[in-house]
């Protein structure tokens, strides 16, 4: 695949920063950005709206290809979900939608139902796709590869805090357990289990801030360009 600008995936578990991580990348690139966890949020509220069960596969699977999800710029320029045209970026964040996106992304005809439109938001390239199995299933092939980790006690207290920040209310107890149960689910599915591609960087992001999180993606993307090679198969593991 000849893209002139990379695509950059960054894929890891829930709270470590990649939504943040991701964002300033695309910022100081010039890049899209495609938060595909929104999409999945996006199903699970659909579901909720229209009284289907989260655990009514069948049901969810027919929706997720029914629904129209989309991925609109905002004032800032962050994408904000809409669901058949309507915003709902910010209900897709309350915790009990997080746990319904768990429960639906294990579900192989929703990843099928959402591959195609990932696919096609980064096909060109100049674009930071964040998630689960980007750089495994999403993009195989993408030009940088960022697998991030951190304890779950500092994802807890990540999470805690970026709801806070958004007004809502946040118990760090309930959240640790939260983020734990869905580590679980996410990681011993069958489908498209939470895993680092083998050629991804790991970055175990527990002690270092965003900047340097940042940087350390910047040089990837720079020696992409350079040797024109992807970025993670020679990349160290850091951390
Ligand atoms: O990144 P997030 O917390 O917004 O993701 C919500 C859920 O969606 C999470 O439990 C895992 C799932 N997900 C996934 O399975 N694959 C992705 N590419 C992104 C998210």
């Amino acid at each position: 695949m000849n893209r002139t600008r990379p695509v950059i995936a960054i894929d890891g578990p829930a709270g470590v920063g990649k939504s943040t991580t991701a964002r300033v990348l695309a910022q100081r690139l010039g890049y899209v950005l495609v938060d595909t966890g929104a999409l999945y949020r996006g199903v699970a509220l659909a579901a909720r709206d229209r009284g289907i069960s989260w655990d009514d596969e069948e049901a969810i699977v027919t929706l997720s290809g029914e629904v129209a999800l989309s991925l609109e710029p905002g004032a800032d320029g962050t994408p904000r979900l809409t669901i058949d045209g309507v915003d709902r970026a910010d209900e897709i964040r309350r915790p009990e939608i997080s746990a319904g996106a768990s429960r639906v992304s294990a579900y192989p005809g929703v990843r099928r139902a959402l591959l195609d439109i990932q696919r096609s938001l980064g096909r060109d390239g100049g674009v930071v796709l964040e998630g689960r199995d980007i750089g495994t299933v999403v993009f195989p092939d993408a030009e940088v590869k960022l697998f991030l980790t951190a304890s779950a006690e500092e994802r807890a207290r990540r999470r805690a805090r970026d709801l806070q920040d958004r007004g809502m209310t946040a118990d760090k107890n309930q959240i640790l357990s939260q983020i734990r149960s869905r580590d679980k689910a996410d990681s011993t599915r069958p489908i498209a289990p939470l895993r680092p591609a083998e050629d991804a960087v790991i970055l175990d992001s527990t002690s270092l801030d965003l900047d340097a999180v940042v940087e350390h993606v910047l040089e990837l993307v720079r020696s992409c360009d350079s040797s024109g090679s992807p970025g993670g198969s020679t990349g160290p593991t850091v951390g």
